[in-house]
């Protein structure tokens, strides 16, 4: 089924309250579609929250990267998918996989791996134990994903175009996306959202560009424009 141009463009919600995080949903309006709530927020009431954003209509996108032993990573994906969630992310490791894929089942939430995080390198990986270079390891479980049945994988859009040939039709979510012109902030690899979608990525998650700018709402409606222009 064809994506909604509007649920392209995922907002990170990465605000410190459900008061600012309801301000902002407000202030969006119907301009998003679409809001990824990570940690921050999920440890400051941000989960009868997002259950409250699921039951209005939008679609929410638990960023909570779960990784714990199969019986609690299947139990907490029911969990996750009760709560309304349209995407979960877990750590991609095979075990952690499997049983997200299990806890999913048949309802409509849909599992994202994270391969390795971006702000990982080589020498993070050797230190942590693995004798695999970051991108062998982006490649592996990858992999392992596509087998396992997980939906998507969460990518950096440098890494989109070389995995969407290897997985296929599986969802691509790609964060570090800066619209030309705006501020890098911290992160290192920004590509713009013409790049991302050009690269393959079906959906982009962008925080700061909108939660920062002067108007959200002008900012997000300027994204989703700039997505469907490169879809064309
Ligand atoms: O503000 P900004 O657009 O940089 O926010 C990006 C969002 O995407 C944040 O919520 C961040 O946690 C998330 N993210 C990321 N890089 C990754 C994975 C997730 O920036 N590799």
């Amino acid at each position: 089924m064809p994506i909604p141009l509007r649920d392209r463009l995922i907002v990170a919600l990465d605000l410190p309250d459900v008061r600012a995080a309801e301000g902002m949903v407000e202030k969006l309006g119907d301009a998003v579609s679409f809001y990824k709530v990570g940690f921050e927020l999920a440890l400051a009431g941000g989960l009868p929250f997002a259950q409250a954003l699921a039951r209005s209509g939008k679609k929410v996108f638990l960023d909570l990267k779960l990784h714990d032993i199969a019986n609690t990573v299947a139990r907490a994906t029911e969990r996750a998918a009760e709560l309304g969630a349209t995407f979960l992310t877990v750590h991609a490791f095979p075990p952690t996989m499997r049983a997200a894929v299990e806890g999913r089942g048949k309802s409509a939430l849909k599992i994202l791996a994270v391969t390795v995080l971006t702000s990982w390198d080589d020498n993070d990986l050797e230190e942590a134990g693995y004798s695999h270079s970051v991108r062998d390891l982006v490649r592996m479980r990858a992999e392992q994903a596509r087998e396992i049945g997980i939906d998507g994988l969460v990518a950096s859009a440098a890494e989109a175009a070389d995995l969407r040939k290897k997985i296929g039709a599986m969802l691509l979510v790609t964060p570090g996306i800066r619209p030309a012109g705006g501020a890098a902030g911290d992160q290192k690899r920004i590509v713009t959202p013409t790049e991302a979608i050009k690269a393959g990525a079906d959906h982009l998650v962008v925080g700061r560009p909108v939660l920062s700018a002067d108007d959200p709402k002008a900012a997000a409606e300027a994204i989703v424009a700039e997505i469907a222009g490169a879809l064309k």
